[in-house]
C-alpha cells in the first residue's frame, strides 16, 4: 500500500531531500526504497515504490504529491475542451519516457535476487497503477477530494468527456503497468482505491470497461520463459468496494484484493467464482496490543481458506505513525500460522 515506506526511519532518512515525484524517477533511490521493507519485515514480496500518477507525469502532465494530501494537479480540468486538451496527449508518450522506471524495475530485481539467494527462496517484485476511475478522480477535481464530485457528475453531466478521458488514462496507466511487468516485475496490481464512491449500477455502465482495457494492455505481456508461468499474474483492488466485488472479478485478473470491511469468506461467497484473494487486516490494529493484532490476523487467515489462494495483506494503507515492529509482529504472525 501506498503509505507502507512512510512508517520505516529508514525511508524518512532517505527521503530528506527532493520530492516524491524525484525520488520515484531516482532508479537508486526507488530501488533502495523498495528493498527496505523487505529487509526489515521479512516480507515474501515487494512493492516498487512508485505512484498512480507517475505515468500522468511522464506523459507531460503537471503534477505533484504534495505531503500528507496526495496528488495535486494545476488546475481542475472539468469541461470537455479541458478533457481534450489532456486526451490529444499521446498515450505512447509514457512508453517513451519510461527509462527511468525501467531502470529502477531492472535494478529492483537484481537487488530482490540477491536478497532471495540469502533467504533461499524466491521474491516477487509487485507492480502497480492506479484504474481510471481513480486517476480521474483526482484530475478532474485537480486534487483530492472526499466525495470524487467531480468524476461522479462528470458522468452523466458529459458522457463523452468521459468515457474519452478514461478510455485515455486505460492506454496511460495500462502502459505504466506493462512497462513494468516487460522489466521484470513478476505481478501486476490495478488499485481503483476510490470506486468504493460508486453505485453498483454506474461501476458497470461507466467505469468497469476502462479498467478492464488497462488490465488487457498489461495482459499483453507475456511471462518470462523459464519462470514457469502460464501467464502474469494481474490483482484487482478497491477500498470500500464490497458492493463491487462481483463486478470487479468479472474482469480477466487472477486475485482480488479485499479491504478490512468485508471479511475474505464472505468475499468469495460474493464474487461466485474460484478467485485467490489478497486481504485485508484493518490498519488500525497496527495500534492494537499484540495478542489481539494476533487474533485477527489468525482469524483473517483461516477466513482465507475460502478462497482457492490467498496472499496475505492489510486491508488499506500503512498509517505513517504506525510501530514499524507492529508490522514485524504481523509478518511473524503470519509466517507461524499453521490451518487448524
Ligand atoms: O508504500 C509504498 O512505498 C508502495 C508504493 C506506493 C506509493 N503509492 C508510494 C507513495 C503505492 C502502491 C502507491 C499507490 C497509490 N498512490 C494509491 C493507490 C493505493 C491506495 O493507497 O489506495 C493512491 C490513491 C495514491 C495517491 C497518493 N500518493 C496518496 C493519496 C498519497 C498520500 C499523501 C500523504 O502523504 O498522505 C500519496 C503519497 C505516497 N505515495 C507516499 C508513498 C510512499 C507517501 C509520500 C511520503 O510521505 O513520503
Amino acid at each position: 500500500m501506498r503509505q507502507a515506506g512512510r512508517s520505516l526511519p529508514e525511508y524518512r532518512a532517505l527521503r530528506t531531500s527532493g520530492t516524491m515525484l524525484d525520488a520515484c524517477l531516482n532508479p537508486e533511490l526507488a530501488s533502495e526504497i523498495t528493498l527496505q521493507p523487505v529487509r526489515r519485515h521479512g516480507v515474501d514480496a515487494a512493492v516498487f515504490f512508485s505512484d498512480i500518477i507517475v505515468p500522468l507525469h511522464l506523459a507531460g502532465v503537471e503534477v505533484e504529491i504534495a505531503p500528507g494530501r496526495g496528488p495535486v494537479f494545476t488546475k481542475p480540468r472539468e469541461t470537455a475542451s479541458d478533457i481534450a486538451a489532456l486526451t490529444a496527449i499521446d498515450p505512447a508518450t509514457v512508453r517513451e519516457r519510461a527509462e527511468p522506471i525501467v531502470r529502477a524495475v531492472e535494478r529492483t530485481t537484481q537487488l530482490l535476487a540477491e536478497e532471495s539467494e540469502r533467504r533461499g527462496e524466491a521474491l516477487p517484485l509487485i507492480g502497480f497503477a492506479g484504474a481510471p476511475f481513480t486517476l480521474a478522480a483526482y484530475i478532474i477535481e485537480g486534487g483530492p477530494s472526499k466525495d470524487h464530485m467531480g468524476a461522479r457528475s462528470l458522468i452523466t453531466r458529459d458522457r463523452a468527456a468521459w468515457d474519452d478521458l478514461t478510455a485515455w488514462l486505460a492506454e496511460i496507466t495500462g502502459t505504466f503497468l506493462a512497462v513494468q511487468l516487460d522489466a521484470g516485475a513478476s505481478a501486476g496490481q490495478l488499485f481503483d482505491s476510490w470506486a468504493g464512491a460508486l453505485a453498483p449500477d454506474t461501476y458497470r455502465d461507466a467505469v468497469q470497461g476502462s479498467s478492464a482495457a488497462a488490465l488487457a494492455i498489461a495482459r499483453e505481456v507475456a511471462a518470462p520463459e523459464g519462470s514457469g508461468l502460464e501467464r502474469i499474474p494481474l490483482i484487482h483492488f478497491g477500498v470500500g468496494t464490497g458492493e463491487l466485488l462481483a463486478d470487479m472479478a468479472t474482469i480477466d485478473i487472477d486475485a482480488l484484493g479485499v479491504d478490512y470491511r468485508v471479511p475474505l469468506d464472505v468475499a468469495a461467497r460474493r464474487i461466485g467464482r474460484p478467485l485467490p484473494l489478497q486481504g485485508n487486516l484493518d490498519p488500525a490494529l497496527l495500534f492494537a496490543p499484540a495478542e489481539i493484532r494476533t487474533a485477527a490476523v489468525e482469524r483473517i487467515l483461516t477466513e482465507g481458506l475460502a478462497a482457492p489462494a490467498h496472499v496475505f495483506n492489510l486491508g488499506h494503507g500503512v498509517p505513517k505513525d504506525a510501530d514499524p515492529d507492529a508490522l514485524g509482529g504481523v509478518v511473524r504472525a503470519v509466517h507461524a500460522w499453521r490451518p487448524a
